[in-house]
C-alpha cells in the first residue's frame, strides 16, 4: 500500500519541515499574517483565500486560530492539492486553478475575502505577470480587506549583506540535510514520485511545471511590491514583516 494512503498527515508534516529548512522563521511570518487578518475581521470569522497555497499549511494555521473561518485553497500542484484534500478534508474549498491566467478567479466558489494571503509562491511567475495578478487579487477583496504576500524580497540597500545572509542560510539548511535532520526539495519530490498513489500525480506535476519553467526565481525587492499594490489600487501598501532577506508585504482595499 502507499505509504500517502497509510499516512497522508505525515505529508504535510514533511512537506513543512521541508519548507522550514528554507524559512526557518516559516511561522513567525505566517503568524504576522493571521494578526493582520485578526486587525482587519475584529472577531468575527474570516472568509480566507489561502493563494497558491500547496498543501494547505496557512489554511491549517488559520482554521485553528479562527473557528468558523471558511477558507479556499487554490493551487494547481496535483500532489500538493492531494496533500491538501487529506489534511483539510471538508474543512475548506480546495480549488485547482493556474495564477498565470486571468480566467483563475471564475473558479472560486465566491468572492469578497477578508483576506487573500500567500508564501513563497508568487516568485514562480513573471513579473508582468505579477503586477496585474495584484490588481485581480484586489478585486477579488471586499472594500477593506488585505492581500498579504509573504517570498523572498531582499533589500535593495543591502546586497552585500543579503547575499551573505543567503550564504549563511544555504551553508545551514546543507549542514541540516547532511545529518538528515532536513529533507531536501529534491529528495522530498523523489518520495512523492516514488509513492504509489502520488506519482500520477507527480508526473501530471512535471507537466505543469517542466525542468525550463520550474520556477522563475524572480525576487524583486518588497518596495517593488509595495509601488505594485499601489499601482493596482489598493489604498494603502506596505511591510508588514522582515525577516532577512524575505519579508511579507500587506495591501489595504
Ligand atoms: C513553495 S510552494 C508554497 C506553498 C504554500 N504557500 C506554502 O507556503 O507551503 C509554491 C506554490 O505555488 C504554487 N504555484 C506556482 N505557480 C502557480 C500558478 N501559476 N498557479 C497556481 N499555483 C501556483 C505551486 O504549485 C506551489 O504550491
Amino acid at each position: 500500500m502507499s505509504a500517502y494512503l497509510r499516512n497522508p498527515h505525515v505529508w504535510q508534516e514533511s512537506w513543512d519541515r521541508q519548507q522550514e529548512a528554507f524559512m526557518p522563521d516559516r511561522e513567525e511570518r505566517f503568524r504576522a499574517m493571521l494578526a493582520a487578518v485578526a486587525a482587519v475581521t475584529e472577531g468575527e470569522p474570516p472568509l480566507l483565500l489561502d493563494l497558491a497555497g500547496g498543501t494547505g499549511t496557512i489554511t491549517l494555521r488559520a482554521l485553528a486560530r479562527f473557528p468558523g473561518a471558511r477558507v479556499t485553497v487554490l493551487d494547481q500542484d496535483p500532489v500538493l492539492l492531494a496533500i491538501a484534500a487529506s489534511s483539510l478534508r471538508e474543512r475548506a474549498t480546495i480549488v485547482d486553478a493556474d495564477l498565470g491566467d486571468p480566467g483563475w478567479r471564475a473558479k472560486l466558489p465566491e468572492e469578497g475575502f477578508d483576506a487573500v494571503l500567500t508564501a513563497t509562491a508568487l516568485h514562480w511567475l513573471p513579473a508582468e505577470r505579477v503586477a496585474t495578478l495584484y490588481g485581480e487579487i484586489r478585486e477579488v477583496l471586499r472594500p477593506g480587506g488585505i492581500f498579504v504576500n509573504a517570498d523572498h524580497m531582499p533589500e535593495e540597500s543591502l546586497p552585500t549583506l543579503s547575499e551573505r545572509l543567503r550564504d549563511h542560510a544555504r551553508e545551514q539548511r546543507e549542514a541540516r540535510y547532511a545529518t538528515g535532520a532536513a529533507t531536501s526539495w529534491g529528495d522530498w519530490w523523489a518520495a512523492a514520485a516514488a509513492d504509489e498513489f502520488l506519482a500520477p500525480k507527480a508526473v501530471e506535476r512535471d507537466r505543469i511545471y517542466p525542468a525550463t519553467r520550474h520556477s522563475q526565481e524572480w525576487t524583486p525587492p518588497a518596495l517593488w511590491h509595495v509601488d505594485a499594490l499601489r499601482v493596482a489600487g489598493f489604498t494603502e501598501a506596505g511591510v508588514l514583516w522582515r525577516g532577512g532577506t524575505d519579508a511579507a508585504v500587506i495591501g489595504l482595499r
